[in-house]
């Protein structure tokens, strides 16, 4: 039913190096900067560098870098948000790099704000934390210094970039000893419309997948359009399995600009309420009040819930958004949040003085394929970072903050590996080619994929508006394996994103049919509550007939 490669023309073209890093973000800019002194590597992004998530985070990075802050504080307030399903030891690994990995961008030539009138890094707090441990930059532009002190460093150490080449499938073979190995990539090349100009190969001795998430799925989501789960597609497609997919984190305060706006949406950074701000309904009664101790400060999977909940009951008559009030800050707000104040000004707003209507929309993935902390997964000569990988540190609901920290530290380890030692070469399958590839999904479908994830798989779930969920996309993957489109769907970007989407929406509503508890950032509006019988990782895979199957559900579920 869903493909197991995406069709394509025949390949033309064929390039070797060293290593081939998928994705331009935060993780894959580190790997790559980290193996590039003594290897040979390439970039592939299929838009521009920056147009992936990095790009827009606004809070900052998480670290403690406060002498009154401890490492155990930070592991306790992550594994906390994680409700359960954290790894102790990958998490304490990661908190006890983050203020390195902090020291070192600085290295590299970011600029983070300081003190106000000091020459201190100014910290902030976002939901969930115990301390002040957000660095950030630009106010809310701290992405996009990221980004840019990654792209000069990358750019000024020799990685070669490859922009609007497509990854649509790994290339295997096997070793010697009889294991599959990851030994390259097909590569669909694109005009700036997506239109395919050639299809190639590039054969590696390792794969870095780095390729983010997959807010895309969803109608209505603070992520870019580039972000559309392509990693964790080929993963599927490529036989590995990915590990809790289900936990998908909304980001409670998302601009909310009306009930037809889809797409990207302008996130309202946590970073404001860590500023003080407060949620209220539209009667004007506070939402978090009594919900939780640290009331609009609470973890965000918290925060997502109350609001949701409050939105049903439709307070005053309005069920499709709820108002943040930031107006304490005054004038103050400009500076700190400049990024923000541009969009309340787009739709008319002066957040000094005016109430920010905003709603929860999708805005990262806890799940993915499976990964060290140092990239490695279970298939030799693949490795990944960032947010298309479940390392353990995220659990069932990412602390704010603690994503870029994740995709630096574990792009950095997965580089500086693949600098030390390279798998052997193999050769690659023969039938890369493949002329019986099925159909793929057509652009008109495409808003029905996100109207169906954002209407059934949302914030709060339950068995049957999953199982209506399931049954619209089944029928979606049905219609296209039959091809019945009178102008059936050509190979370009769009149609291998929309394929993937629908795959990667497919494997999220199955996992979150077979969750049958609420925890972290997965709400069961059936089964309200954690269960200590749940306190386990699914694994969703893509069997040789094109279905997804879940496996690791417990015997007394
Ligand atoms: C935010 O600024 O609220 C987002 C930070 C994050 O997602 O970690």
């Amino acid at each position: 039913m869903l493909p197991r490669r995406l069709a394509a023309p025949a390949s033309t073209w064929e390039r070797d190096v060293d290593v081939v890093v998928l994705g331009s973000g935060a993780a894959g800019l580190s790997a790559a900067l980290a193996a590039r002194p003594v290897r040979s590597v390439l970039v592939v992004t299929k838009d521009v560098l920056s147009a992936g998530s990095t790009q827009w985070a606004q809070g900052g990075l998480a670290g403690v870098l406060d002498p009154t802050d401890t490492i155990e504080n930070h592991v306790r307030d992550t594994l906390a948000a994680g409700a359960g399903l954290c790894n102790e030891e990958v998490v304490r690994e990661l908190v006890t790099e983050a203020p390195k990995s902090i020291r070192y961008l600085m290295r590299l030539g970011a600029a983070f704000d300081p003190e106000h009138g000091g020459t201190d890094i100014a910290l902030t707090r976002e939901g969930g934390h115990s301390h002040n441990r957000i660095v950030h930059s630009g106010g809310d532009q701290s992405g996009a210094e990221v980004q840019r002190t990654l792209d000069e460093s990358a750019l000024g150490a020799g990685v070669e970039v490859l922009s609007r080449a497509f990854a649509l499938d790994l290339v295997l073979g096997t070793a010697p000893d009889g294991e599959r190995q990851v030994v390259g990539v097909r590569i669909g090349q694109t005009d700036e419309h997506g239109v395919v100009v050639s299809v190639g190969v590039i054969t590696a001795r390792a794969v870095v997948m780095a390729s983010g998430g997959y807010g895309q799925i969803y109608a209505s989501t603070s992520n870019p359009p580039a972000v559309t789960g392509d990693g964790v597609a080929m993963a599927l497609r490529a036989g590995l399995p990915v590990t809790d997919v289900e936990f998908v984190q909304f980001h409670p305060t998302v601009m909310w600009r009306g009930a037809e706006a889809t797409g990207q949406q302008a996130l309202v950074s946590e970073a404001v309420r860590g500023e003080g701000a407060i949620l209220y309904d539209a009667a004007g009664e506070r939402i978090m009040a009594g919900v939780h101790p640290q009331e609009d400060l609470a973890p965000r999977d918290v925060v997502a819930a109350a609001i949701s909940a409050r939105m049903a009951e439709a307070a005053a008559g309005v069920d499709d958004h709820v108002y943040l009030d930031a107006t304490h800050m005054g004038e103050r707000f400009y500076e700190r949040f400049p990024s923000i104040t541009a969009a309340c000004r787009e739709i008319g707003l002066d957040p000094a003085v005016d109430r920010i209507p905003v709603a929860p929309a999708a805005h990262y993935v806890c799940g993915g394929i499976r990964a060290g902390l140092d990239g490695t997964t279970a298939l030799r000569g693949l490795l990944a970072c960032g947010e298309v990988t479940s390392t353990g540190v995220h659990g069932a609901n990412r602390l704010a903050s603690n994503s870029l920290t994740e995709s630096i530290v574990a792009g950095t380890r997965a580089g500086r590996d693949l600098a030390w030692e390279l798998p052997d070469r193999v050769p690659a399958d023969p039938d890369i080619d493949d002329p019986m590839a099925p159909p793929l999904l057509h652009p008109s479908r495409l808003r029905e994929v996100g109207a169906v994830m954002s209407r059934h798989v949302g914030v709060l779930r339950g068995a049957a508006s999953l199982a209506s969920a399931a049954g619209a996309l089944g029928s979606i993957a049905r219609g296209m394996a039959v091809g019945g489109e009178h102008d059936p769907p050509q190979p370009s970007r769009r149609t291998w994103e929309g394929t993937n989407l629908l795959t990667v929406a497919t494997a999220v509503t199955a996992a979150a049919l077979a969750r049958t508890e609420s925890r972290g950032c997965h709400r069961r509006v059936d089964f309200p509550l954690p269960r200590d019988v749940w306190l386990t990782h699914l694994d969703v895979a893509l069997d040789a007939t094109g279905t997804i199957d879940v496996a690791g559900v417990p015997d007394s579920a």
